[in-house]
């Protein structure tokens, strides 16, 4: 697959229950404009369904990455290899595509990895033609092993300027796999927005964010641009899926990456912050 550098990640239109109108919009004018690059999974809400109804009609001209494992919900997950086969199905009928390009294992733990069955169900569904390949989302000693396991294609993993163990644990080892390489969560959450403790799945970030304290975060102006900056040139990494529920912010996003990959020295800073205040609890967040 050749992708776009800006992907679009899936969870936020789902979660934040988005039209099917601004889905459209959004979706429709991102790929007029470059975007190929579209990232979900089976517990998003209703974002597979949300997807499918906007951009089922143009399937070509872009690549399809869903997930499994969750098929009740997050919190319910069921790895046996037949739930993960029906829940690819489901994904493939609610996306309304008779393939999705990659289908990647949804955070699962060492031990269903290490059991295997799991994914014997992936490449069941890669023979099938159900997924052109199959990949494994998740971080820390997991995503460690499904490297060194060489039976995935891809890794989806967590790379910003608030979470970078990837960048010494996984990425060397997945790069000189030649495994494709997809950063979620690019942007942190964007969590220095926030005057307040959050109280969301990215307090993690907020708390670890003040801790760091970059000086760059205080010029609203290119801060985004900066962190997604970081993120792209970090080696190894193919492509970055932001989410968003906001038509228009692929564009802007993307115009703020024509100044291409961040200076070496300015990579070097925020690597050197990070050696000096991250705790060793500073785990690759899922
Ligand atoms: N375990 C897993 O497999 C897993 C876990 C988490 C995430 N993911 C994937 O990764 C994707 C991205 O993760 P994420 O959405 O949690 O985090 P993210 O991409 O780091 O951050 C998304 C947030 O950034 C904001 N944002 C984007 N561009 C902005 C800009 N220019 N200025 C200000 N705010 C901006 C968005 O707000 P607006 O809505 O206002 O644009 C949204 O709230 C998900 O959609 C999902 O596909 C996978």
């Amino acid at each position: 697959m050749q992708v776009s550098v800006l992907g679009f990640g899936g969870s936020e239109i789902g979660y934040q229950r988005t039209s099917a109108r601004t889905v459209a919009a959004l979706l429709g004018s991102a790929l007029d404009a470059g975007l190929n690059v579209v990232d979900t999974a089976e517990c998003y809400e209703d974002s597979e369904a949300l997807i499918g109804k906007a951009v089922s009609g143009r399937r070509r001209d872009f690549h399809l990455f869903t997930k499994c494992g969750h098929a009740g919900g997050w919190g319910r997950a069921d790895w046996r290899p037949a739930a993960l086969l029906k829940s690819i199905e489901r994904s493939l009928t609610r996306l309304s595509t008779d393939h999705v390009d990659l289908v990647q294992l949804h955070s699962c733990s060492l031990d269903v990895l290490r059991r295997g069955d799991a994914i014997d169900a992936l490449e069941r569904a890669r023979e099938r033609g159900l997924t052109r390949y199959i990949g494994y989302s998740g971080d820390g000693p997991a995503a460690r092993y499904a490297i060194e396991s060489g039976r995935f294609d891809t890794l989806q993993t967590s790379v910003s300027i608030a979470d970078q163990e990837a960048l010494e644990l996984t990425l060397p080892l997945a790069r000189a796999k030649g495994m494709g390489v997809i950063a979620k969560r690019p942007l942190a959450n964007v969590a220095w927005r926030y005057t307040r403790r959050p109280d969301s799945y990215y307090v993690d970030y907020y708390e670890r964010l003040r801790a760091l304290d970059y000086p760059f975060l205080r010029q609203p102006a290119t801060a985004v641009a900066t962190a997604l900056r970081f993120t792209l040139s970090v080696p190894g990494v193919d492509t970055a899926i932001v989410g968003t529920t906001k038509p228009e912010r692929w564009q802007t996003n993307a115009a703020l990456l024509a100044a291409g990959p961040l200076p070496k020295t300015e990579m070097e800073s925020i690597r050197a912050r990070w050696r000096e205040v991250s705790e060793p609890s500073w785990e690759g967040q899922i």
